[in-house]
């Protein structure tokens, strides 16, 4: 879970048809349309042509109250996907903007710093037949908008995964979790639930039982432990697995050493950034220095956890070292390269010196930089915290990038679950999704009680009765 909601935020959008249907003769939305901004309609913003290079009559300016938007009118002759591109010059530094769709499914982009007008891919907007509006809304503002453009998305050509997982000693029961894995991807997506306890409230309240259960090896962390913690989350595992489920397992790594322990910062905090000096790039600038020995040490802890699970028959979903991207869990805290060879350090700790052969590894950051490279990651994932239940789109396509489509995607963790209409108007393939626990699976901001049961009896979200027998696919 992260420390920040991030992300998109998506309302409902009405799907009146499919987005794959063709077109019945040359429509009037067939090709790229580009609208200028100066010529939209105008909310707190001004038109200006002090920067040079726009195109059209000017540009819109003076982004600056939260409110402040440029809305853009554009039609479509069918409900349709596009991809949508802003032409922008972020002249005074790093920007975001929030691209508003007929006044509900809102998404950020980003706008890079620039000294002149460039062109920012933008995601994907489901249009309605007829008449739409996309606002671009101040969000961090100070930025300058010439226009956007809006073209019918290509429909996504079919995915090219890896028939193999990357440790060549996985063992049977990897080897067939990855194969029903690949057998199901972008047909249908696996249901998801962080902790057990909130996997058995779903069944309460939906009648079905998430196909996927997640926990968490924090309680194993040589510096919780040392505290009094007693992880459970093994048994937990095994139980789902022996119902027939798969399981997904993160770990909250607690830092090793230099927790502050103070009101602020509890111990239990530990996993922060802000609970602990511990900084990992110190830590691994040498493999003799004391840190270096306790990084291995917690790993070798979590190890035993681990080969508890490969004892009992349960293939892992193993995802460590998530949201190292966003700087606010220690591992990422010193940036991309101390993250990236700490990733490399476990996977060979694990794989090599354990012989742990029932890890599917799963990657958990979007950007490339961060990306440790194709031979130690199995499957790519995001954490999006959005409510909305939407496709997560955005998110998708650029892990659809980033392993070049050939790694499953994943949403391992989210604050709200997709709807199923969604994720197949965008053919966002996510393989599994897993809400988190309190305050987001049980709260009805984030799911309603209707979107849970739409979602968990939906024919394209797989439960924990449908997937029985996945070992033998
Ligand atoms: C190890 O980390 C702790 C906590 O940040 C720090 O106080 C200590 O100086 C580090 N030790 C070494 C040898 O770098």
């Amino acid at each position: 879970m992260a420390s920040t909601l991030k992300y998109l935020l998506y309302g409902l959008v009405a799907l009146a048809g499919s987005a794959n249907a063709a077109p019945a003769c040359t429509p009037a939305d067939a090709g790229a349309r580009t609208f200028e901004a100066e010529d939209a309609t105008l909310g707190g913003t001004t038109v200006d042509t002090a920067q040079a290079g726009f195109t059209g009559k000017g540009y819109v300016t003076g982004f600056d109250e939260a409110t402040d938007k440029v809305t853009f009118t554009v039609t479509s002759d069918t409900s349709k996907l596009y991809d949508l591109s802003i032409r922008v010059a972020a002249i005074y530094g790093d920007k975001r903007t929030s691209v508003v769709l007929n006044g509900g499914a809102t998404s950020e982009v980003a706008f890079p710093a620039g000294t002149t007008w460039t062109t920012v891919a933008a995601g994907q907007v489901l249009l309605n037949a007829g008449s739409n509006t996309i606002d671009l809304v101040s969000n961090w503002g100070w930025y300058l908008i010439d226009s956007i453009t809006i073209a019918p998305s290509a429909s996504r050509p079919a995915h090219q995964i890896n028939t193999a997982l990357v440790n060549t000693a996985a063992d049977a029961n990897a080897k067939a979790l990855y194969t029903y894995l690949r057998s199901i991807y972008g047909k249908k997506i696996l249901s998801g639930q962080q902790e057990l306890v909130y996997a058995n409230w779903i069944a309460q309240q939906t009648g079905k039982t998430p196909a996927v259960v997640a926990v968490d090896l924090m309680d194993y962390s040589p510096s919780r432990v040392e505290r009094g913690t007693v992880g459970t989350a093994v048994e937990e595992a095994i139980q789902h697995h022996e119902k027939g489920g798969i399981i997904s397992v993160l770990w909250h790594w607690n830092a090793p050493t230099g927790l502050y322990d103070t009101e602020e910062h509890k111990w239990w905090s530990g996993f922060y950034t802000d609970a602990t000096d511990f900084d990992v790039a110190a830590a691994l600038s040498s493999t003799t220095n004391a840190n270096y020995t306790l990084l291995i040490r917690d790993i070798d802890a979590i190890a035993v956890q681990l080969k508890r699970l490969q004892d009992a028959g349960v293939p892992v979903l193993w995802r460590p070292l998530h949201e190292a991207e966003g700087g606010w869990f220690w591992w990422g805290a010193k940036g991309a390269e101390p993250a990236k060879k700490l990733w490399g350090i476990l996977y060979d700790r694990l794989t090599n010196y354990h012989k742990l052969n029932n890890l599917v590894w799963v990657w958990n950051s979007l950007q490339t930089t961060w990306y440790p490279g194709d031979a130690t990651v199995d499957i790519l994932s995001a954490d999006v915290y959005a409510k909305g239940n939407g496709p997560m789109s955005t998110e998708y396509n650029t892990l659809i990038d980033l392993g070049k489509d050939k790694k499953m995607i994943a949403a391992a963790e989210v604050g709200a679950a997709p709807l199923p209409d969604q994720l197949q108007a965008y053919e966002a393939h996510w393989l599994w999704f897993v809400v988190w626990g309190d305050s987001f699976i049980n709260n009805a901001e984030w799911n309603s009680p209707e979107n849970l049961k739409k979602i968990y009896t939906s024919d394209y979200v797989l439960t924990l009765d449908e997937i029985q027998g996945w070992r033998n696919a």
